[in-house]
């Protein structure tokens, strides 16, 4: 099975073998290793994207792939057109692999039976996020090593975030222990039973803290108080990062809302790895990629 539809679903020595060839292009120093040329590679995005989208694309061009980029605002998906015969006229057209990001979920299951083109999940509704948390994985064990003895607070959105369940399989996965954090609004139930909520205070204790930006495209009017009043009971300020242990790293997979769920200051401080995870979304990109056409 070449398809990538998430994380729950793959098993610990194929997301280590992701990781390692991520490590191997890496530290590539060629930036282009022609290894997938005369394929071709549909990026089609149903729903905004900046990293995930252009760090696909970057991928793809350093494996020398011919790439297509579908944008749906300017497709035929505005007269009506639906994603299943979308990607069917790209695979009809000859595409060798599809990447593709969509509200509706469960839907890619189907696609991925109907289609015979690799299909690679760039976020799904709020059902996964599997290259964010491949390349959240990745960060995590190149600061540390390995993630035995390692808890990981994802603090947030965990309700509307595809980012929280991929992190929360592939974490649990590689044996580090999970533990999430969220006002009673934004907790999913159906998740408690792989990971307790907590306080702020004891999440703040964690080796990784993850923070999830607030959804306010996916809420209705009224979810929060105010931007003020999120930040005061679960935004990391820089006076609850001083909380933090010596060695732990803050994360967040962006776009970021800066002095909502993390203060202006910390995005880019000693303990931020923020612009560190962009970087490996292309040595992960390159690595699923390449996965999807060998
Ligand atoms: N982290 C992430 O998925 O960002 P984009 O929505 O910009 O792709």
């Amino acid at each position: 099975d070449r398809h990538l539809l998430g994380l729950k679903s793959l098993g610990k020595e194929e997301i280590v073998s992701i990781l390692d060839r991520a490590a191997y292009w890496e530290s590539h120093t060629h930036k282009l290793s022609p290894v997938l040329e005369g394929k071709f590679v549909a990026n089609m995005f149903f729903e905004n994207s900046t990293r995930t989208r252009f760090s696909f694309e970057v991928a793809e061009k350093r494996l020398g792939a011919q790439v297509l980029n579908f944008a749906a605002a300017a497709s035929s998906v505005e007269k009506g057109e639906s994603i299943y015969d979308t990607v069917r006229t790209l695979e009809s057209m000859g595409i060798d692999a599809g990447v593709i990001r969509m509200k509706p979920i469960g839907l890619l299951a189907e696609l991925a039976e109907k289609i015979k083109v690799p299909l690679i999940n760039a976020g799904d509704g709020n059902n996964e996020h599997p290259t964010q948390a491949l390349l959240d994985l990745y960060t995590i064990r190149k600061t540390f090593g390995e993630f035995k003895g390692l808890t990981v607070a994802i603090i947030g959105d965990i309700m509307h975030s595809r980012v929280a369940r991929s992190n929360l399989w592939g974490l649990q996965k590689m044996g580090a222990t999970v533990k999430f954090c969220a006002p009673d609004n934004m907790q999913a139930p159906e998740l408690s039973e792989f990971a307790g909520y907590v306080t702020m205070e004891e999440a703040l204790q964690a080796d990784v803290v993850m923070m999830l930006r607030v959804q306010l495209e996916r809420h209705d009017k009224g979810f929060i108080r105010s931007a003020e009043d999120y930040r005061a009971h679960y935004g990391l300020t820089v006076e609850r990062a001083g909380m933090m242990k010596p060695h732990a790293i803050i994360m967040h997979p962006a776009p970021i809302n800066r002095g909502v769920e993390i203060d202006d200051e910390l995005v880019e401080c000693d303990k931020s790895k923020i612009f560190t995870q962009m970087s490996h979304g292309v040595p992960i990109r390159m690595a699923v990629v390449e996965r999807a056409l060998s």
